[in-house]
């Protein structure tokens, strides 16, 4: 049985106040969730969001990190760096990572491989875009993307990882994908990896982004395949997000 996750993906939204508030609220209401939560915060205010949610059920992921160890990468931060704010999820390979800095399957696969190397969880995101889905391609074009991942640290490895399946045309937009539309593409995924590692593909928690609100979540959950979701929007706002928390 996988139990399901819900990540909010803050991207670059937050203050000191802002991240007060919003955690205190999440916090007060987190009594009858069984979702294991995440918040992955912007890296400034990683410490704050640490000390936040210190001796509570609540976990710290990041946004992204650096496919090298350490040395001279001017703006840079390291896998090593994140874990000492208590981070132990890091999402790599965002869409907003891969289209608006240039980041390859290649680079995306490097990154994945630094955050295993540093027990960390990578939450890997891939999806394809609308051009991609109406040329019919999404399946290959998420098949490249995970392939370029398990040729670089193998099946096996996944067992220590989250893949987000993000349709790029429904991240932001407020155009969901359908359960079928979203079941359909997790269920391929685990095939993908079942055809390399059956009892890996079993077991790893795949999760859907995409517009995710209170109101689609607790359909899209409920498909066999979908095990739980990562949030942009809606994990700004206390209410919302925990309500999505709730419908796993
Ligand atoms: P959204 O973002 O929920 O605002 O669509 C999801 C994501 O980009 O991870």
């Amino acid at each position: 049985m996988r139990k399901t996750i819900v990540a909010g993906n803050w991207k670059m939204n937050a203050s000191k106040d802002f991240v007060d508030t919003l955690v205190d609220g999440i916090l007060s209401g987190m009594s009858g969730v069984s979702s294991e939560v995440i918040l992955c915060a912007p890296f400034p205010y990683l410490s704050q969001v640490e000390t936040l949610i210190g001796g509570t059920n609540l976990m710290l992921g990041a946004q992204n990190l650096s496919a090298k160890p350490k040395g001279a990468f001017t703006g840079e931060v390291s896998a090593d760096m994140i874990k000492d704010f208590g981070v132990g999820h890091v999402i790599v390979g965002h869409s907003e990572r891969r289209s608006l800095y240039g980041e390859s399957n290649d680079v995306v696969a490097e990154k994945t491989k630094a955050a295993i190397d540093a027990g960390l969880t990578a939450i890997l995101c891939v999806g394809e875009s609308l051009e991609e889905r109406e040329a019919d391609k999404t399946e290959a074009v998420v098949a490249e993307q995970l392939n370029a991942v398990i040729s670089l640290v193998g099946a096996g490895a996944f067992d220590g990882i989250v893949i987000a399946y993000e349709p790029v045309w429904a991240i932001g937009t407020g155009l969901t994908a359908s359960p079928e539309q979203a079941q359909s593409v997790h269920a391929f995924i685990r095939n993908l990896l079942a055809n390399s590692n059956d009892k890996v593909a079993q077991k790893i928690q795949i999760i859907y982004g995409g517009s995710m609100s209170a109101e689609n979540a607790a359909d899209l959950i409920s498909c066999p395949d979908i095990d739980g979701g990562l949030i942009g929007g809606a994990a700004l706002k206390a209410d919302d997000f925990l309500q999505i928390c709730k419908a796993g």
